[in-house]
């Protein structure tokens, strides 16, 4: 386990993957707002099973906190965090400051339309537009083959794939499975804003997202439906906080009548619990023949998770 080199600045960042690229070493990126947990480090020994070069980027982007959300007291812990990438043999970590990233105000913005119009988009206005231009500039500066995103982001994971696909961005973005606690509670910086009690509540987020997808499997197809019965439940569950719960289909993120077959869909919450604001989702899609693939993620072992 050796400690990565660690760099604060653009120019640094991009002589080193340039020299691995034109050496014909393949450079895997995973990009972080730091405060690693396991689902981290599951892309992250992902990366490196799959390339030669693997960066880590850990910054706090001010653009994608709204006025009043949690910028300011955004956990951090760079030493935990190096010590994880070392764990991990990631090989560069980025970690610059909001003045090398943003030295002036930024004049340009990305922006992704349709996806980003439910879900985190609807309640984060403006989210998901800091999002796709802090990862787009990331992209520019580190230059990787693969890019490393985890499901329990699906909008944000829609909206780095769509912003690729438009702007021709020669990066192919990876996905890997959401990683949960025993009891299903989906890893996430922000579950360190739980105390006892809240710990406990939050567990309701997977369940009822669980139930979802268990009603698909035991024949329900009527999508309003299915989603009426999600909100009740996230309502129902002591301490939570609803502030959506939706049944989508996971294309264009948009609501249809019925289950479509062949259609993957994401059944997506987000829900205040005690000081922290939680989102988790899981997908299912009916074959032709009607037999259901769902996707509840994994466990921090890497076997797949199918309820507590
Ligand atoms: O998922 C995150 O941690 C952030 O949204 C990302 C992709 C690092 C951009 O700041």
């Amino acid at each position: 386990m050796s400690a990565p080199r660690i760099v604060t600045t653009a120019a640094e960042l991009r002589a080193a993957t340039e020299g691995a690229r034109s050496g014909g070493r393949t450079v895997g990126f995973v990009p972080t707002m730091g405060f690693l947990h396991e689902g981290h480090r599951a892309l992250m020994a992902a990366a490196r099973a799959d390339c030669d070069l693997v960066v880590v980027s850990i910054f706090v982007n001010p653009l994608q906190f709204g006025a009043g959300e949690d910028l300011a007291g955004y956990p951090r812990d760079l030493e935990r965090d190096l010590a994880a990438c070392a764990a991990e043999g990631v090989d560069l970590v980025l970690h610059p400051s909001v003045e090398e990233m943003y030295p002036r105000p930024m004049v340009t913005t990305v922006t992704v339309a349709g996806i980003t119009e439910r879900l985190c988009g609807a309640s984060r206005p403006g989210h998901f537009a800091g999002v796709a231009t802090v990862v787009a500039k990331l992209f520019n500066i580190v230059g990787p083959c693969r890019a490393y995103f985890g499901k329990k982001d699906y909008q944000q994971v829609a909206v780095v794939r769509a912003m690729v696909e438009d702007l021709a961005i020669p990066v192919e973005v990876v996905a890997r499975p959401t990683v949960r606690e025993d009891d299903g509670l989906a890893r996430s910086s922000r579950n360190t804003y739980l105390d006892e009690a809240a710990r406990r509540d939050a567990v309701a987020l997977s369940r009822a997202i669980r139930a979802t997808t268990e009603a698909v499997r035991g024949g329900r197809r009527d999508r309003a439906e299915l989603e009426r019965d999600l909100e009740v439940a996230l309502d129902a569950a002591p301490g939570v906080v609803r502030e959506y719960a939706e049944v989508l289909r996971g294309r264009d993120l948009v609501p249809t009548g019925t289950i479509e077959v062949g259609e993957e869909y994401v059944v997506a919450v987000a829900a205040r619990v005690g000081a922290a604001r939680l989102i988790d989702n899981a997908t299912f899609t009916v074959a032709p023949g009607g037999a259901v693939h769902v996707d509840l993620g994994v466990l921090g072992d890497g076997r797949a998770f199918d309820g507590a």
